[in-house]
Formats: structure tokens, C-alpha cells, sequence
């Protein structure tokens, strides 16, 4: 069974990339077999990285417990938020703290073998794409696949009805489109190995 995680790289409340998220978990779970599991980072919460802290303390449980949930899967969705034409420090600040967690031989616990599909949304005009671009060197770095296939959803403070639906059918469509490609990269991935 295909096991796909979802998270948004956002705490705040109302955040609009948790809602993007939950819409993309949502048709998931609506129209493929895979199995679909939220990640609350605010379930994990993590220091800042410190090699000192890490030396003194070791890798914080939270970061073994996520890396060990990351491994467990075998796509992740990251609907990210854009801080300043970049990705948010909760995100940064996650991904660097599973970097460290590592098989004997070397691998990624969290990251070996994963696919990523990226989203962001924001309200402003370019929907977060800029920050998008950074995700995406950071998790090639990691050695994950990430669809080129990207949704950026601008003026996200319209962009949700108050069900927390995307409103407008052809952003919905585009994220569809962008959910099918990616179940058909794990999918085919999971063939190859
Ligand atoms: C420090 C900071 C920097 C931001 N920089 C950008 C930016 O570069 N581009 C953008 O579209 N929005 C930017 N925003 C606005 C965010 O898109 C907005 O706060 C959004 O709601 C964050 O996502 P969330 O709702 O999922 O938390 C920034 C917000 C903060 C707090």
C-alpha cells in the first residue's frame, strides 16, 4: 500500500498551507488507494540546529520519531510557505535536523528513496513559487525526487471557501493534476525498486 505524508511547513493557526494540504489530502483519499497521513510539525517540535546541542544531547527524539514516520512513507507532500523569496525556518529547520539522522551506510533515514511534490500558497501574487525554488534545491540536495510539476496558489486569503475547499475549479484542477502525476511517480518508483 502506498503511504504518502503531507505537511505544511507553517505553525500558525489559520495557516493557508495547512488548508492547501488537508485540500490535497482530501482528494487523496477521495479518488486514489493510497493511504494519506497528516503531519503536524508542531507535534514535533524541535531546537533550533546546533551542532554543539547535537554533540552535547544527540539528536532530539521529535527529529528520530519524524525521520522514522519519513521513512515509513513513500512520497511526502510539502506545501510550503515563501518567507522573504525563500523557505519558512520551520521547514529549513526541520529538513536540517532529519539530515542528520542516518543508516549505517550513510543513507537518509527520512529522505533515502522519497519522492516530493511541492505546493505553497500566499496571499500574494505569485502564490510562494520564488520559495518553491529553494525547497527544491534543499530536498535534491537530500537526494529526493521532486516532481517538476509544482501548484502555487496566489492571493490564498480568496483562494479557500469557508469549508476550506479551493473556490475556483481551475486552481482545484491544477492540483488534481499535480496529485495524479505525483501517485504515478511513487507508484512507478516503488515498481523499480
Ligand atoms: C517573515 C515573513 C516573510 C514573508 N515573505 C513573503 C514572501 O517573500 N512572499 C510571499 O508571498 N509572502 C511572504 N510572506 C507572507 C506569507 O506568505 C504569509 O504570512 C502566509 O500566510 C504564510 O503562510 P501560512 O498562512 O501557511 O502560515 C512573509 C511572511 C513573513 C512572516
Amino acid at each position: 500500500m502506498t503511504e504518502i505524508l503531507v505537511l505544511a511547513g507553517s505553525l500558525r493557526r489559520d495557516s493557508y498551507n495547512r488548508r492547501l494540504a488537508r485540500c490535497a489530502i482530501d482528494w487523496i483519499r477521495t479518488h486514489t488507494p493510497a493511504t494519506c497521513r497528516e503531519v503536524d510539525l508542531a507535534q514535533y517540535p524541535m531546537p533550533l540546529y546546533d551542532a554543539d546541542l547535537e554533540t552535547s544531547r544527540g539528536i532530539p527524539e521529535t527529529v528520530v520519531q519524524l525521520a522514522e514516520v519519513f521513512a515509513r512513507a513513500d512520497g511526502v507532500i510539502f506545501a510550503c510557505p515563501e518567507y522573504n523569496a525563500s523557505i519558512t525556518p520551520l521547514l529549513k529547520n526541520t529538513i536540517d535536523w532529519l539530515s542528520r539522522v542516518k543508516r549505517d551506510d550513510g543513507s537518509f533515514v527520512a529522505f533515502a528513496g522519497k519522492s516530493a511534490a511541492l505546493l505553497s500558497a500566499s496571499p500574494g501574487g505569485l502564490g510562494g513559487m520564488r520559495g518553491l525554488v529553494h525547497v527544491t534545491q534543499i530536498l535534491s540536495a537530500m537526494q529526493v525526487l521532486v516532481l517538476p510539476q509544482q501548484l502555487a496558489v496566489a492571493r490564498a486569503h480568496e483562494a479557500f471557501d469557508a469549508d476550506g475547499h479551493l473556490a475556483e475549479p481551475v486552481t482545484r484542477e491544477r492540483l488534481h493534476a499535480v496529485l495524479e502525476k505525483f501517485l504515478k511517480l511513487v507508484t512507478a518508483i516503488d515498481h523499480l525498486s
